[in-house]
Formats: structure tokens, C-alpha cells, sequence
């Protein structure tokens, strides 16, 4: 993907929605800042330079940001000669005062088909426990009980949270990602 992509389509109660699609270095200033402001207002950081997305979806019900949500491209050393690369999603959210409307999973799907497309695959994820039906709903399978962050001191940092895999090549299968805990190498 080189440009912004956008489109328009219905969401769950059959409102017009509109769907941006695009890398962190191709966005407008407006969609940048507005995307910045709610990842501001729900995680630690907002869009980081440093650290681009490879694909970042928007989704908009009119002028309101109502969800996002991520991916970069990345690798993962499953063993010592065994290097798995794909995409590690993240940042999926919705606006607080738009939950449940199904805006977070358009916009989660709407990321899965970019990077389907794009070919980054498998995607991982880590979440906390009780987001496993939710990621659950749009193919996602838990493959490891934690993983494991890389840290500046070159020690590594167990989380126990699950990281959940998806792939949807007709050959695929998550079986060789189940390495618990995961290595997940730096945080995003
Ligand atoms: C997690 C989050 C993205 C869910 O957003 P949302 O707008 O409620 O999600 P949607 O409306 O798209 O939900 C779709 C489905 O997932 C379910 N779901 C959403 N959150 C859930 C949760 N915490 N536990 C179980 N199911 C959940 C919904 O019930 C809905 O299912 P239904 O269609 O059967 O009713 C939102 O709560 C959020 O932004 N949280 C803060 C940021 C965050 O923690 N992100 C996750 C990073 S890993």
C-alpha cells in the first residue's frame, strides 16, 4: 500500500461509515492528529515517528474518529534457526463514548483484509485475557499463555497476558506458533 486508501461503507445499524486506510508516512495532517488524540486518550503513547505503523486503519462516522487500529511488519525468533515474520497488531480501539457499536471490529477487519492483501502474515497480537472473545470473533486463536518483551538492559520482560495469532492461508497452520511464552521481541 502506497497512498491512502478510503471508503465508505454501512456499518452494524446500517450507518454510513467511512474507512481510511493508510502507512503512517502517507496520512493527512487532520487524520494524523486526530488518530494521535484518541490513541493519546486510551494508551500511553500516540503515534510514534520512531516507530511507524505499516498499515493504520480509521474508521469515521461522520466527522468522529470512532476507531483505529494497527499493524507493523515485524519478525519473531520462534528457535534458533527458526524465524517466523508477519505483522504485530495493535492499537485497536474505539472512541469511549462509541463502544459496542462494532466500530473496533470494522476496524480490526478492515486491517486484517490490508494486511491479507499485503501478504503480512501470520499476524500476532497480545491482549489481556477478557479480549480473547473479541479478537476471537474476527478468527484470531490463542496460541501462547504470554510472551516475552526485549528490553534496552537485553533482558527480557515475561508478560502473561495470551498472544493470539491469525492466518488465513489455505496451508496454514498456527501449531508452530505455539511457543509459550512467545517472544515477542520490543513493545509497540
Ligand atoms: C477493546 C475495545 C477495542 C472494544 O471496542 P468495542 O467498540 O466495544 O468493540 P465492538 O463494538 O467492535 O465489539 C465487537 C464485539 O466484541 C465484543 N467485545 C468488545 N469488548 C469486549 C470485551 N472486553 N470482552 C468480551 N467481548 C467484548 C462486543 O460485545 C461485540 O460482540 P457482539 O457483536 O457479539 O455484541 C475497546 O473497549 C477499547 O478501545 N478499549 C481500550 C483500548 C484497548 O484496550 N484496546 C485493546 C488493545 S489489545
Amino acid at each position: 500500500m502506497t497512498e491512502v486508501s478510503v471508503q465508505h461503507i454501512f456499518g452494524n445499524h446500517q450507518e454510513p461509515l467511512g474507512l481510511e486506510c493508510w502507512r503512517d508516512d502517507r496520512a493527512s495532517a487532520a487524520s494524523r492528529n486526530a488518530c494521535d488524540h484518541l490513541l493519546q486518550g486510551l494508551f500511553e503513547s500516540g503515534l510514534d515517528p520512531q516507530q511507524p505503523a505499516s498499515a493504520r486503519v480509521l474508521v469515521w462516522r461522520e466527522q468522529q474518529l470512532v476507531a483505529s487500529a494497527a499493524c507493523r511488519r515485524r519478525g519473531w525468533p520462534l528457535a534458533a534457526d527458526r524465524m517466523v515474520s508477519g505483522a504485530h497488531v495493535g492499537y485497536v480501539c474505539s472512541h469511549p463514548d462509541f463502544r459496542g457499536c462494532g466500530y473496533a471490529l470494522i476496524a480490526l477487519r478492515r486491517l486484517m483484509a490490508e494486511m491479507e492483501a499485503e501478504g503480512w502474515l501470520p499476524g500476532i497480537l497480545h491482549c489481556v485475557p477478557a479480549l480473547v472473545p473479541f479478537y476471537g470473533q474476527a478468527g484470531w486463536i490463542s496460541v501462547a499463555a504470554g510472551g516475552i518483551y526485549s528490553q534496552a538492559s537485553g533482558e527480557g520482560r515475561l508478560d502473561p497476558d495470551p498472544v493470539m495469532a491469525w492466518d488465513p492461508r489455505p496451508q496454514a497452520s498456527l501449531d508452530g506458533l505455539c511457543v509459550s511464552p512467545f517472544p515477542l521481541g520490543d513493545d509497540w
